[in-house]
């Protein structure tokens, strides 16, 4: 798919953590949410492959405007209804602040969710120590109450809440897993601290 080469060779050795992995997981765990519900795979997928060309984390040579990801849906021929579509999705996914925004499709719901579950469990994990890494982030600052800016402290600050941020019931379930695993490597993480 043309879409696909492109994102994998832009998003090539990306060092925050969006890297073209990460799509692919997020299109893989997309394309299994859809399975029983009526959503429209073709815009589930090509919104998992483009949701993160714009993100405001990603590495500055990579980061491209809203006008050039909708520019490139373009050049791939997609229709109108269908970009206008991808972009809501795009443009309303993200975990910003508090922001928890919910996509009005059931596509969107879909795409939220496997970004959300890419975000959680071990691969979460990881995710979380690479980005903390590539910010000069401490892994854990046990002075702080509130363990500073730390990556253990993301996991207050966001992968706790995935869990119950999930839109659909397939997404809550493997979200339940992820959460269990993320719960244990905590209390791990801290016995070994405390030895
Ligand atoms: P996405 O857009 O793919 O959902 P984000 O852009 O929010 O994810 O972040 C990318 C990855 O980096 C995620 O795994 C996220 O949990 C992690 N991350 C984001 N902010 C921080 C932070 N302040 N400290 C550690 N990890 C972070
Ligand atoms: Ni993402």
């Amino acid at each position: 798919m043309d879409a696909e080469r492109f994102v994998k060779k832009h998003l090539d050795k990306e060092g925050s953590g969006h890297d073209w992995l990460h799509i692919e997981r997020v299109r893989k765990l997309a394309l299994k949410l859809v399975e029983e519900t009526e959503a429209d795979a073709f815009i589930v997928e090509l919104a998992a492959l483009f949701h993160d060309l714009s993100d405001r984390k990603l590495a500055d040579d990579k980061r491209m405007s809203r006008l050039e990801v909708e520019d490139m849906l373009i050049a791939l021929s997609v229709s109108e209804n269908d970009r206008s579509q991808i972009m809501h999705i795009i443009d309303t996914i993200s975990f910003r602040g508090t922001g928890r925004t919910v996509p009005e499709t059931i596509e969107g719901k879909i795409v939220q969710d496997a970004d959300r579950l890419d975000a959680m469990g071990a691969i979460g994990i990881a995710r979380t120590f690479v980005y903390a890494g590539s910010r000069g982030t401490p892994i854990y600052d046990p002075g702080e109450q509130t363990k500073g800016d730390s990556a253990i402290q993301h996991f207050y600050d966001k992968l706790l809440k995935l869990k119950g941020l999930m839109n659909t019931e397939a997404g809550k379930m493997k979200a339940e897993e992820r959460h269990r695993f993320m719960e244990l490597y905590l209390d791990t993480f801290y016995k070994e601290c405390e030895r």
